[in-house]
């Protein structure tokens, strides 16, 4: 019996067990090996059903079959829906039959889908099989969460194809590119030219072949999200300069605006442009899915919309980029939310801050900008998940090149895309990536937004309804709905076209970086230079075990001799580096902060931001490194 496993490669719902409706999982996954079923596999057994008997379809419109029901008959599949509870009820059109044994045997079924906790699927699985001559039934699926070992051997066994903790509605739209319409990582490569949303062209591999995984990460950071335009062909992803979309019909609105089925509405919320961008990020840091904003705040603030209620609070490196020390420790107190900033090298004085019952997050960066500061992210995730609570770190300037924060325990990563990944300075952007693995629901009264009915959506609870898709859906549906702050499909465009260089650009950003920091360590009028990259940086070590390389990035700090009025000299002397406030980009760039960004403080807050009179910040680009090193020798001598 062909099973269609092997080694886990796509993560798809596997985490899932503990997050998705939690009523379907008594004594189901925990504990158990993943299962990862091929995509072919997948889309074999899916394109070989159309009637579809769910035990345990539910009445009610917010619960997750309905959703799954009532997707699939969008997509063309018949669903018979079983539940004692509502036998002899019409349900989207279909008689409710009380037993899966009520179904006529005229009727033919060829799966069986179970919405039944994991024991209750070992008995519907024996009726599964019984129907096996009198239906045709050739499948049994049962839904995320739900897992019988025992059953599906008897199943296959019994000649049956298996599936198992997994939902047909989210691999349907996952495998058919419409998951990714949403900012999710459908794990599919693909140059081929397909139709959205349906299945297409049987290929021959669909039939159980062994087709090769694309999991590298340039490989990604070209393709993930980007398949040729389906209907032009178009292989470069268009710019879609489009604000809305045309429904079907009254139905087809109804079902977008219900969340029951994936597409676009209005470019506020979702944007296929933005959207193949969305998927590519997701993919590059290994997470769930993600959701673009309009720049790196941005990014920051929806992220705490969709965390915080009023009253709530953050703990908060102090070595933070200084327009997020400002957002966190200034603005947001609009919202009613409060910060607490922390020496994250002191774990200790984290811990403590985190004890206070109204934290929903601790916060850092990877790589800090800009004074070459490395966080230890394996600790802080330790940290945040004993106090009951996510952590989140700003990956900006390391990138998920040099550094895959989620690999360490982070459960969000937020980006400033503006800088490497957009990578030439010409492209406002930021993005929200979730790795799907906190258990909001286990949290609910910490996260109502997530784990509760959202009143702003009818009374849904995403937790519940859509697993680990809970938080970008509703960064979306609510998010960007409701606050504005989208990404324009321009924008996505041109960080699209920056991602499918990123390793290259960063990787020989970083070797130059190496070399002015070792030529500047070594000049007589510089009196310390702060690069993780050199061996002589307190974060040497910690920059060896999370960034790629041990590589310090391309964004360091270093003091020139003389204070202020140096500091201001070297800045107007240089002829390439650009004197202007912003990092990543291609080009190399200076700046003195005291003299420009930090001007308005007084000299104790400027020294307490890393923002002394003799600091100077460097973005390192891709010019060569001996006249970026002229460049500088040259500044220093008019200093
Ligand atoms: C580390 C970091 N995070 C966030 C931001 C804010 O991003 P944006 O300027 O795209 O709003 C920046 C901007 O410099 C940054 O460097």
């Amino acid at each position: 019996m062909e099973t269609g496993r092997r080694d886990p490669r796509t993560r798809v719902c596997a985490v899932l067990q503990h997050v998705l409706a939690p009523a379907f999982c008594a004594g189901s996954a925990e504990g158990l090996k993943p299962l990862a079923y091929t995509d072919d596999y997948i889309k074999d057994v899916l394109s070989s059903v159309r009637v579809i008997a769910m035990v345990g379809a539910s009445m009610q419109w917010n619960r997750p079959s309905y959703f799954a029901m009532k997707y699939l008959q969008i997509k063309g599949f018949r669903v018979i829906p079983v539940n004692p509870a509502a036998k002899g009820q019409t349900l989207l059109g279909e008689q409710v039959y009380g037993d899966l044994s009520e179904i006529p045997p005229a009727m033919k079924v060829d799966m069986v889908d179970i919405f039944r906790n994991s024991e209750a699927a070992g008995p519907i699985v024996q009726q599964a099989i019984a129907m096996k001559d009198s239906h045709s039934v050739s499948v049994v699926w049962m839904q995320l969460g739900v897992r019988n070992d025992a059953a599906a051997q008897q199943a296959e066994t019994a000649g049956l194809r298996v599936v198992m903790d997994r939902c047909p509605k989210i691999e349907y739209s996952r495998l058919y590119r419409e998951l990714g319409q949403h900012g999710f990582d459908s794990g599919v490569i693909s140059s081929k030219r397909r139709p959205m949303g349906q299945p297409g062209r049987r290929t021959p591999a669909a039939a159980g072949g062994d087709r090769p995984v694309f999991s590298g990460f340039d490989t990604k950071a070209v393709h993930a999200g980007a398949a040729p335009d389906p209907s032009t062909g178009a292989r470069v992803t268009p710019i879609y300069q489009n604000t809305s979309y045309v429904f079907e019909d009254v139905d087809h609105a109804a079902s977008l605006f219900n969340l029951s089925t994936f597409g676009n509405i209005y470019s506020r919320l979702s944007n296929p442009t933005v959207s193949t961008l969305e998927e590519r990020l997701a993919s590059l840091e290994g997470g769930r899915g993600s959701t673009c904003t309009s720049s790196g705040h941005a990014a920051q603030m929806v992220m705490l919309f969709c965390l915080m209620q009023p009253g709530d609070r953050i703990v908060a490196s102090n070595k933070l980029y200084g327009g997020s020390i400002t957002q966190f420790g200034k603005t947001i107190k609009k919202f009613n939310w409060e910060c607490t900033f922390v020496d994250v090298d002191d774990l200790e004085q984290v811990r403590k801050a985190m004890q206070d019952p109204s934290v929903r997050l601790l916060f850092a960066e990877s790589l800090a900008n800009p004074g070459g500061v490395v966080s230890d992210i394996r600790a802080l995730a330790d940290v945040a998940h004993a106090a009951g609570v996510p952590l989140v770190i700003d990956n900006t300037l390391a990138t998920p090149y040099l550094c895959k924060p989620m690999e360490f325990g982070a459960d969000i990563v937020v980006h400033s895309t503006t800088k490497f990944l957009s990578g030439q300075g010409n492209a406002l952007g930021g993005v929200i990536i979730d790795s799907g693995r906190f258990d909001w629901s286990r949290y609910a009264d910490k996260f109502p937004s997530l784990a509760k009915p959202e009143p702003a959506y009818h009374g849904l609870t995403f937790a519940e309804t859509f697993g680990d898709l809970a938080l970008t859906m509703f960064a979306h549906a609510v998010g960007l709905r409701d606050l504005g702050a989208t990404m324009a499909p321009m924008h996505a465009f041109l960080t699209i076209q920056g991602c499918e260089t990123l390793s290259v650009r960063v990787e020989r950003q970083a070797q130059n970086s190496l070399k002015v920091a070792r030529f500047l360590e070594a000049h007589p009028k510089v009196a310390w230079v702060s690069y993780a990259g050199l061996e002589s940086s307190k974060y040497h070590n910690l920059a060896q075990r999370y960034l790629r390389g041990g590589s310090g990035g391309a964004v360091f700090t270093f003091g020139v001799r003389g204070g202020f009025e140096a500091g201001v000299r070297l800045v107007e002397s240089v002829e390439l580096f650009s004197h202007l406030a912003n990092v990543g980009d291609s080009r190399s760039l200076i700046l003195h902060p005291a003299s420009t960004t930090h001007r308005q403080l007084t000299d104790e807050q400027r020294a307490a931001s890393g923002a002394g009179d003799d600091v100077i910040r460097l973005s390192v680009g891709l010019e060569a490194p001996e006249d970026l090193i002229a460049d500088l020798e040259y500044g220093l001598r008019q200093v």
